[in-house]
């Protein structure tokens, strides 16, 4: 029984990308339209492989992985066009195709939608994030000499736990972590760490699928950060990655670390905003 009252519907193909993740090789540099469409691909085969429930709606698609309630990033109102909503509307419909979970969150695909919303959004107390997605295409510069291994996925969970309190203190992560774990493991995830007297440090995590790959965490225990942890394993994931078609990673627009992936040769493809109500 789906929680969201929403009727079933065929998945849909919105205009001017595909559910299918693209399998043609391309050209290192893409257009900006190219490289925003293949981001958008990419996030999109992500759900399709996680989610049980993709729903159209008026602007876009709700998906929900309806046995991982807790995975905030596969549980979300996806809006694909300006809605020409207002705050509350949103919130509304929010409530309606995320009942029963503890968070609510609104992805835009574009951007500029989504900016005149913000200040409405904030003042309800939800959080908003600029995401830039970032595609790999220009070769790496030479590095810090910084020892990157490979390690189990469990090895670092100290420092996952770590990060999830520096970015939400106080919260109970739930069964999060065991379903990151499982979903991460399915798209061969690849640890790789920086140590320090034999604890790691420091780690980022590789995953793969449909012949493209995605940095998914970077991340340095803030008693090691400016040091070039950051950098040598952001190399290293590059490197572990190989001669993928699109190898992509994800920074907050309005913070520091995309001026790190930059220097690397990451190039931004996609802008988009989340509001997201956390428990
Ligand atoms: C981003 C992060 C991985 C960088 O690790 P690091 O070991 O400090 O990085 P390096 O020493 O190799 O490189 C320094 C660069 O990283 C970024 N950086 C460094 N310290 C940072 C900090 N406290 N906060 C944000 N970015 C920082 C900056 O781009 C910096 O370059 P700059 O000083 O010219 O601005 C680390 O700050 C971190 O774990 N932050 C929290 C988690 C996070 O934001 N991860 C990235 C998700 S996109």
């Amino acid at each position: 029984m789906r929680e969201s009252g929403l009727p079933q519907v065929a998945r849909r193909r919105s205009a001017g990308y595909s559910l299918a993740y693209p399998d043609q090789v391309t050209p290192a540099s893409l257009s900006d339209d190219d490289a925003a469409a293949r981001a958008r691909a990419w996030r999109d085969a992500a759900h399709a492989a996680v989610c049980d429930v993709l729903e159209p709606w008026s602007h876009g698609t709700v998906v929900r992985a309806t046995s991982r309630p807790s995975y905030w990033a596969f549980n979300v109102v996806r809006v694909e066009e300006d809605p020409a909503m207002s705050v509350e509307e949103l919130a509304d419909f929010a409530d309606q195709a995320l009942a029963g979970l503890e968070h609510r969150c609104i992805d835009f695909d574009l951007v500029g939608a989504a900016e005149p919303l913000r200040a409405g959004f904030e003042a309800k107390g939800w959080k908003a994030e600029r995401l830039v997605w970032m595609r790999h295409e220009a070769p790496l510069p030479p590095g810090p000499e910084i020892v990157v291994e490979e390690v189990p996925y469990d090895a670092v969970d100290n420092l996952r736990v770590a990060w999830g309190l520096e970015d939400f203190p106080g919260l109970d992560q739930g069964d999060y972590p065991a379903h990151a774990r499982e979903i991460s493991l399915g798209r061969g995830a690849q640890v790789l760490a920086v140590r320090e007297d034999r604890a790691p440090v420091a780690f980022a995590q590789l995953e793969r699928y449909g012949g493209a790959a995605e940095i998914t965490h970077v991340y340095v225990h803030p008693e090691y950060r400016g040091a070039g942890r950051g950098t040598a394993m952001t190399r290293a994931a590059v490197e572990a990655a190989g001669d993928v078609r699109d190898l992509w990673i994800t920074a907050d627009d309005e913070d520091r670390p995309k001026e790190l992936y930059a220097r690397l040769g990451f190039r931004p493809a996609w802008v988009t905003m989340e509001f997201l109500r956390p428990p």
